[in-house]
């Protein structure tokens, strides 16, 4: 079997002691690598200040090598809150009206990614297989294929990718499909996405869909495909089941007795949707007195790309709106919004998604959201909760017995949490059970298998060129 080398912008190399860092790629990778191995490179999260950085540093974890760098102050400001954070992000969320498009930030861009590549190439072996993943390093193939490297290269995109009038917003985005036309496959999360991603090129006329699922662009022919990201479906599960001896879901379970308990749970961003859930569960619980008293609703969301405009605002205006929230509708011995931001270790989160009637997932835009994935494994079988979930997540292609929302309307989301919350048992059992067996062949390790097997059939660089 080949080697595995995975690169991927944030590398969460495990802290004794500290919770795992939030996020989709994180996690499914982190699970996915564990099995296989390889080696994980990326950025070290750290900055080195003005200085150029020095050496790659390895640590080693059973059978992942981390490999990582540190980025200067600069490099961090215009590849990773600039132009990724402030022009892809919000872009290939729909969000055309947040991005803030800045020539030195796109130039910061492609530098970083010819600096990972520099620092990537001494590692490779000729048969080793490379896996880019999201964003922020859409043009590292471009780069690696400039440096001689003819190496398989997939990537996968962990966000959406918006249809052709959202993404031709973007002043570069030539420069990004000639980046993703580099690798020999690139996935997406969803059919909706491949859809976008095909329909975009084809009608600006700037690629031709051949068979297989093989697309010709910039003169280059390459492997497309959807594939669902996924979890550790049956250990989540386990974990759940076990939690309820953890002391602090023990403390949770207790603080709410005779209660109901709904739970979100999001990094803070303004694509997940949460002030707007926050107005829908202010809406339910005013058209819905007799639960005033009988429900509380936990949102755990830790803070994420503080340094960013849009999510510092974020940060004030979900304060601003629990705090709110809970003046008005509280009572002496009753608090409507319980407002957490800070990350929990995987088996309390997995816990107190059991202990929730309700798992509100509810993002104006996902590429998967893995916490709706999660909120279904952890549920008891012989008492199941329920999942209400946006229809603009990609969970929502495959978790069609959820009840599904449209974020937007928020009246529909807040008759959709009464609804949640007086389902009978057998259609929370009937609706879990259909959930929970996809999610227990679709997990992670199939993602990977998936994704790798297409990738490791794809024909070389080099013998591409017999089929243009
Ligand atoms: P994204 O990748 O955009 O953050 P996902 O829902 O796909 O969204 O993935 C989020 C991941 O981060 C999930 O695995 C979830 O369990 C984890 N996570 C989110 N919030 C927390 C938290 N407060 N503590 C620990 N993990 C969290
Ligand atoms: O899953 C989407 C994603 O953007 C990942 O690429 C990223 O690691 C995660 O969310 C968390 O964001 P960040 O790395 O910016 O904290």
């Amino acid at each position: 079997m080949s080697r595995l080398i995975v690169v991927s912008n944030r590398v969460p190399v495990p802290e004794k002691g500290k919770a795992a860092p939030a996020g989709g790629l994180a996690v499914a990778l982190q699970a996915a690598l564990k099995e296989r191995g390889g080696i994980w490179m990326g950025w070290s999260g750290k900055s080195s200040g003005e200085e150029e950085t020095p050496q790659i540093k390895t640590i080693i974890d059973g059978k992942i090598t981390y490999a990582l760098t540190d980025l200067t102050d600069r490099d961090v400001e215009e590849y990773y809150h600039g132009f990724a954070n402030r022009v892809l992000w919000p872009t290939f969320h729909y969000r055309i009206d947040l991005a803030e498009y800045g020539r030195k930030e796109m130039s910061g861009y492609f530098r970083v990614n010819r600096f990972f590549a520099q620092r990537l190439a001494p590692l490779l072996k000729p048969d080793d297989v490379i896996w880019v993943q999201d964003y922020h390093l859409i043009p590292l193939a471009s780069e690696l294929r400039k440096m001689g490297i003819k190496n398989r290269i997939g990537f996968f995109l962990h966000i959406p990718l918006p249809p052709a009038d959202v993404l031709l917003a973007m002043p570069v985005y030539d420069q990004i499909i000639e980046g993703l036309a580099q690798y020999d496959l690139v996935g997406f999360q969803t059919d909706y996405d491949l859809a976008n991603f095909v329909g975009a090129l084809v009608r600006e006329g700037i690629g031709e869909t051949l068979e297989d699922g093989y697309f010709k662009s910039h003169n280059r022919i390459f492997k497309t495909g959807a594939y669902p990201i996924s979890i550790e479906t049956a250990a989540f599960a386990a974990y759940a089941k076990r939690a309820v001896n953890n002391a602090m879901v023990k403390k949770a379970a207790s603080s709410i007795i005779g209660h109901d308990l709904v739970i979100g749970v999001d990094r803070l961003d303004y694509s997940k949707g949460i002030p707007q859930r926050l107005d829908a569960y202010e809406r339910f619980i005013l058209a819905n007195p007799a639960y005033q008293g009988n429900v509380s609703y936990l949102q755990v969301t830790p803070k994420s790309r503080s340094e960013v405009p849009e999510y510092e605002a974020m940060q004030r205006q979900l304060a601003e709106q629990a705090g709110r929230v809970n003046g008005e509708l509280g009572t002496v011995d009753w608090v409507p919004i319980r407002y957490m931001t800070r990350s929990v270790a995987r088996p309390i989160l997995a816990g107190l998604y059991r202990l929730a009637k309700v798992g509100l997932v509810t993002p104006m835009r996902d590429g998967m959201n893995l916490v709706a994935k999660e909120y279904i494994a952890a549920q008891d079988p012989d008492d199941p909760g329920v999942l209400i979930l946006s229809r603009f997540a990609g969970a929502a292609r495959e978790l069609k017995s959820a009840l599904l929302v449209n974020p937007y309307d928020t009246e529909g989301v807040a008759n959709a949490i009464a609804r949640a919350l007086s389902m009978p048992l057998e259609e929370r059992k009937e609706r879990w059970q259909k959930m929970m067996d996809h999610l227990l062949v679709h997990d992670v390790t199939e993602w990977c298998n998936n994704f790798m097997d297409d990738l490791t059939h794809v024909p070389q660089e080099g013998d591409h060129a017999a089929l243009l």
